[in-house]
């Protein structure tokens, strides 16, 4: 590998450090009274999405010098290798284009000689077509009952999207069509998951991209014994389950037909993948029309991405707020918001998203990072979230950047609901930011004792997006959005954000456990004192 400027020595960096030095104690109160325009001025919009980020710690200067990292960090360079197809996923040595899957037909993105897009639209058309025959009850279950029940087994990616998808795009579901998600190794969430349903009208997707991650496979096997005990015949399974994956072979092993198999690419990273494939269970929810506009969504804000300046750019100014955050004011979490019901899935979508993506520790380079990476995000729909965790955002002693994300129109409209929504994501936006003050507590005749207990400090970060509608595109085009925020923290920390070692330590260790857990002979125990002392324990507990 070329060698790299390690980012703290970027002369940006440093300039950044001297500033938040000088800067950090100024409130947002003052800065709003020193410049009226502020709160229209430091605004961008894109793609339908307005975001209003002027109740952020920042100023002009800040924002010249964070724009001046992102172009020393060659963002736009790196922008560029992940669209143009470049293996920048290094550690594994791939490349990493989920902005392939919503290229319009006729693109062309070159992966190692060959134009991908063609391939994945075909996909996407059989995607389509099995969608339609599954909706309007002309594919027949093996006793010649119509599915009714569609139950997708994955994990992580192949569980988070299409639930986060489902759940955000309700509105727009043929809801005849019962959609379940099963994705703990628990057995409990395979028996709640089917104990009502009935075999013959059950379709299970088996979703996985390696068709070897051990819950999926779990889950699929005891799914094939529970349907089989019904339908007895093996030529149901051709019947009742399909396939998502990337290995062919191992779908043919399950006892999958191959020709109910969607594929997808090693290019796709399972927390890039709802737009895949992966998506199977929400193209058979909203149709496939709905579905081209949710792809069309993250078509949009890809391009808005790849060709707006950094400074209207809505993916590079939020991710390098949040590096701001992150790295000098040492905020730990970025909270995200929804204020639509729908959404209420989001935020735990993000989390894959975000910390598998940049929970990291190392450069590219492989040198250890001495500066804070990948946040926590975290995060329950509004007003929920008001009624319950909202105190520490506004009066503990942590600082956490908050997402709100709000619609102008409701997808059902009542009475005055959607107003008091509305005038709660408001109102919380400007109590983080302007808090409170000792004076207008006492002002409000509050006992001396009483006044630092009902003060607030102020001075709370947080970005307003507004859209008009939670529509499929307006899906995608937010997903997009928060792929590219991770793109771009990544790219300033220098980190890896395409693969994932992190998980693989536990799952070898377990797999070591299994045996020690199933076998009557109760094998040697030779861990720690610790796991040896839990591992007795639960072998005599479970007798
Ligand atoms: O947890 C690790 C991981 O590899 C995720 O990155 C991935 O989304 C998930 O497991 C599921 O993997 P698969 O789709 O191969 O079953």
């Amino acid at each position: 590998m070329a060698e790299r400027t390690l980012l703290t020595k970027r002369p940006s960096w440093a300039a950044l450090q001297s500033h938040y030095q000088n800067t950090q104690k100024s409130h947002l109160r003052d800065l709003f009274a020193a410049d009226p325009a502020r709160g229209t001025r430091m605004t961008a919009e894109g793609v339908g999405i307005f975001l209003d980020y002027s109740k952020n710690r920042v100023t002009d200067e800040t924002l010249k010098l964070l724009f001046a990292l992102a172009t020393e960090c060659d963002l736009k360079g790196r922008i560029n290798a992940m669209f143009s197809g470049e293996k920048i996923n290094i550690t594994e040595g791939r490349a990493v284009l989920h902005t392939a899957l919503r290229a319009p037909k006729g693109a062309s993105v070159i992966v190692d000689g060959k134009n991908v897009v063609p391939e994945v639209h075909e996909v996407l058309d059989a995607m389509g077509a099995f969608a339609d025959r599954i909706r309007s009850g002309e594919w027949k279950g093996f006793t010649g009952k119509p599915i009714k029940n569609i139950v997708n087994i994955g994990i992580g990616g192949s569980d988070l999207g299409p639930v986060m998808a489902n759940e955000s795009l309700r509105f727009y579901a043929k809801r005849e069509l019962n959609f379940r998600f099963l994705s703990n190794v628990d057995g409990t969430d395979f028996a709640e998951t089917v104990r009502d349903l009935d075999p013959a009208e059950t379709l299970f997707i088996v979703c996985s991209k390696t068709f070897t991650t051990q819950e999926t496979m779990t889950n699929a096997e005891s799914a094939r014994n529970w349907s089989l005990a019904t339908l007895k015949d093996k030529a149901s399974v051709a019947k009742h389950f399909v396939a998502v994956s990337t290995n062919a072979a191992k779908v043919k092993e399950f006892g999958i037909d191959t020709a109910n198999m969607f594929g997808f690419w090693d290019w796709v990273g399972g927390r890039y993948s709802m737009d895949s494939a992966v998506g199977l269970a929400t193209v058979l929810a909203i149709g496939p029309n709905n579905f081209r506009d949710l792809l069309a969504g993250f078509h949009a804000m890809d391009e808005h991405f790849r060709t707006t300046p950094f400074e209207k750019n809505l993916p590079a100014i939020m991710g390098l707020l949040s590096v701001w955050y992150g790295s000098f004011f040492g905020a730990e979490t970025v909270a995200v918001l929804p204020y639509d019901q729908y959404l209420k899935r989001f935020p735990a979508y993000l989390q894959q998203l975000t910390m598998e993506s940049n929970g990291k520790r190392v450069t590219l380079g492989g040198a250890e990072v001495d500066y804070q990476t990948g946040s926590v995000y975290w995060g329950e729909p509004g007003t929920n979230g008001q009624h319950s965790f909202y105190q520490l955002i506004h009066q503990g002693t942590k600082i956490i950047p908050c997402d709100f994300i709000a619609f102008c129109k409701s997808l059902n409209p009542a009475g005055r609901h959607h107003d008091l929504l509305m005038a709660n994501v408001f109102a919380q936006a400007e109590a983080l930011a302007f808090g409170k003050t000792a004076e207008q507590v006492k002002a409000d005749k509050v006992e001396d004792w009483l006044v630092p207990h009902k003060t607030f400090p102020g001075n709370r970060p947080s970005n307003v997006l507004m859209v008009e509608k939670l529509t499929p595109f307006a899906l995608g085009s937010l997903v997009a959005l928060y792929e590219h925020v991770v793109f771009t923290q990544g790219v300033v920390w220098d980190i890896g954000s395409f693969d994932q070692w992190g998980v693989e330590l536990g799952k070898a260790l377990a797999s070591k456990i299994v045996p020690e857990l199933e076998s009557a002979t109760e094998p040697e125990l030779k861990h720690d004192t610790s796991t040896n002392a839990l591992i007795a324990r639960y072998r005599k507990g479970k007798k």
